[in-house]
Parts: structure tokens; sequence; C-alpha cells
């Protein structure tokens, strides 16, 4: 079992990630050790699958640290990280009687930690959260770090906070029943991860990844090492710039976390949400990115083939090639991610060395070449 904290200085207090094998049985003991004494009552937020999975063992869990539990299990999909949803876990808060000193825990992947922490987040101007990722994505990266909330019709994550959950407890055995393609999109946030973080976090993601089949994970010390590496990676910039300063352009700054998130955004949003998983999508817009570092000049030929590289391990994604440069541009100029009106492109230097670059310094020329090149690529 690995156990670290990620230190926030806006908030009260740290967070703690434990990631293990076989750890769902403790569960409650971890979460009674940091919520102490004083709650009570624990609601649950997981989805009918999910639950069916695991919510025995957890539930058992959890009473046996002595906890009230009472459980809500929203609908499975991203159309469901929802205000509308969100209402309905705030209602049933209030009909169980969740108080201030209780605690909200969300057991699942990324879209009820999101949603379950944005409504622990605003309930009684926020009570406790605790994570229990199931997901290779939630594991590595959407349950550490306090982003919690919900998509609007206007946009992905248009309504949140920062929130963090007082303890994070990752157990990998929930990974062996992941379907391929949910493990797929794990790997590409970890080769996003591995790519702005360093050589070696990069290096140590493939060569998992070119042992695996692709398909299974093997549950291994290897897997915990590299989780936990990913963890770790994810917790020292979330300790560095928790609220994603608008002003930093460094490369430890939050924003390096968006690479390749452009324009996984903009594929995202113009099909629906329906074709690609959310890191399906990042792994084309880390093409692109990677073909637009290419040719501005700042990134080798041979780096931007150990990314395209590090990509396909993860699995194949669905094609994109069919979806026109002139709407995925408009797209990429509605998302959030801007500052003055500009979209801020995360690009890179060389493999784990990001460099965060405003839209005005790049010409349109350059951006509809590298976004057709990448996105014609077989995978
Ligand atoms: P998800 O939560 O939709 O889970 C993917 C699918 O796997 C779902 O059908 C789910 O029911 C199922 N599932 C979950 N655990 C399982 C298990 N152990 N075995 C079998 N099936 C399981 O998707 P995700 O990829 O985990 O998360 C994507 C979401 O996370 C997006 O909404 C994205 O915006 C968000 N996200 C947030 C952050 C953050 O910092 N807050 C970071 C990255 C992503
Ligand atoms: N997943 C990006 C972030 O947490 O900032």
């Amino acid at each position: 079992m690995q156990r670290f904290q990620v230190s926030v200085p806006a908030q009260p207090s740290k967070c703690e990630i434990v990631i293990g094998r076989g750890i769902l049985s403790a569960a409650g003991r971890e979460i009674r050790r940091r919520l102490g004494p004083r709650a009570q009552r624990l609601a649950l937020i997981s989805n009918k699958k999910v639950f069916k999975l695991y919510g025995a063992p957890v539930v058992e869990s959890l009473e046996a640290g002595r906890f009230q539990v009472s459980h809500w299990l929203m609908g499975d999909g991203e159309r469901y990280k929802s205000l509308k949803t969100a209402e309905t876990a705030l209602q049933f808060f209030s009909e169980h009687g969740i108080e201030r000193t209780d605690a909200v825990v969300s057991l699942g992947g990324g879209v009820t930690g999101d949603l379950a922490g944005f409504a622990a987040s605003i309930y009684l101007r926020g009570v406790a959260f605790v994570q229990i990722p199931t997901t290779l994505v939630a594991q590595i990266d959407a349950s550490i770090g306090g982003k919690v909330g919900v998509n609007l019709s206007s946009g992905k994550n248009r309504a949140g906070a920062f929130h963090q959950p007082g303890i994070v407890i990752a157990d990998l055995e929930t990974l062996n029943s992941l379907p391929a393609r949910e493990l797929t999109a794990g790997w590409c946030e970890c080769i996003k991860q591995g790519a702005t973080a360093g050589r070696k976090l990069f290096q140590q993601t493939t060569a998992y990844l070119s042992n695996t089949t692709g398909k299974q994970v093997a549950i291994t010390s290897q897997l915990e090492n590299l989780i936990a590496a990913h963890a770790a990676f994810k917790a020292s910039i979330v300790s560095s710039d928790m609220r994603e300063d608008p002003e930093r352009n460094d490369p430890r700054s939050r924003r390096i976390l968006n690479f390749g998130h452009t324009v996984g955004h903009a594929l995202e949003e113009l099909t629906d949400y329906r074709r690609f998983r959310h890191g399906e999508a990042v792994g084309w817009g880390m093409l692109v990115a990677g073909e637009l570092s290419k040719n501005l000049g700042l990134l080798d030929q041979s780096e931007l083939e150990s990314l395209q590289a590090g990509i396909r391990l993860c699995g194949q994604l669905p094609a994109a090639r069919d979806i026109g440069t002139d709407a995925i541009l408009s797209a990429v100029r509605r998302d959030k991610k801007s500052a003055r009106g500009q979209v801020q492109w995360v690009l890179l230097e060389r493999i784990g060395k990001p460099r965060i670059v405003s839209g005005e310094e790049i010409d349109v020329t350059s951006l509809k070449t590298s976004i057709r090149d990448a996105l014609k690529q077989r995978n």
C-alpha cells in the first residue's frame, strides 16, 4: 500500500491519498481515522454498475467503521453530470439527515466523483468529501486535486468548485472489471501526465504498456508503483497551483494538465459526447498538440514520434478524420481554457517539458495543417 498527501495551502487540511491492492475493505477504517469521531453519517453516491460490483464490500467496511450509510445511485454517463442530478443528490442528503460534520463519498469514475464532489461542495456550504475512484482516469487524475463540477448546455465542467477530498482511497483491484475502452482512455491520460511531467514518468508508463496486452491490466506491484507515481505527480502540481492561476504560464502551472484537452474537448463537443471517451478525445488532442509543437519548431520529429508511439500503446482511438478542421477551430475558440479571449495551448518542447503558448502567437495555417495531419493518422 502507498500513502501520501497533497498539501493544499488554501484549505484547512491536507488530502490523503491511499493506493493499494484489495483495500476496499479498509475504507471504513481509513475514513474514520481521517474524519474523526464526530462524523456519523455518510451519503454514498455511485451508479448501478459500479455499486453492483463493489457496493457491498464498501458499505460493509463503512458500517464496520461505525458510520450510518445511505446510498444513492445516479445515472451512468457524462450526460448525468448535470445541475439536475446535483439537485437530486442535494435532496437525498437532506432527506437522509446529512449534517455539517458528516460526509459524502463517491464510489465510481470521474463522472460520479465530479458530481458527488460538487454536491458536497455546496450542501450546507460544504461538507467533507471522500473519493473511492474505480476507473484508471479517476485513480490517476480525476479524484486528485479537488476540481468538482457539472456540465452546462454551454459546455463541459462550466459550473464547479475547488473542493478537496479529505481522503482518496484507490483500490487497483477495481480496475480488473474495467472495459478495454475505459482502460485506453485512462492510459491516454497517463501518457498526458508522462508527457508533461518528465521523461521518467513517460518511460515508466510506456514500459508498463509495452508489456501488457492493452485489454487487461495486470494488477502487479509494477502497476501499483506506476499509479502511485502518476497520483504523486498530479498531487505535486495541485500543491503548487491549486486554483489553476490564469496568470501562471510556467511548467509547474496546473494548466499544463490541459495538454491535449483543447482539441480533445472540441472533439467531444462536436460529437455530442457520444463518440469518444474523454481520455480518447485527449489522445487525439495530444496528437494535434504534438503536431502543432513540431510545426511551430518547438518539438523535434523524434520526440513527436515518441509521443505518437506512446499514444498508440494506449489502444485504438475512435476515428476522428471526418470531423472538419473549421468546426474544430470554432469549438476550440469557444472552450473555457482561454484567457483574455485567447486560447491557451499547452504544447511541448520535448517529452516532459510543456510550454503554454497563447493562441495569438499561432498562425491559423499551422493550426489547420496540424489538426488535419494529426487526425488523419491511423493509431
Ligand atoms: P466514468 O466515470 O464515466 O466511468 C467510465 C465507465 O466505467 C462508466 O460507465 C462507469 O460506470 C464504469 N465504471 C467505473 N468503474 C468501473 C469498474 N471498476 N469496473 C467496470 N466499470 C466501471 O468516466 P471516467 O473516465 O472515470 O471519468 C471521466 C470524467 O471525469 C469526465 O466527466 C471528466 O470531465 C472527468 N475528469 C475530471 C477530472 C478532475 O480533475 N476533476 C480530471 C479528469 C477527468
Ligand atoms: N485534470 C486537470 C486538472 O485537474 O487540473
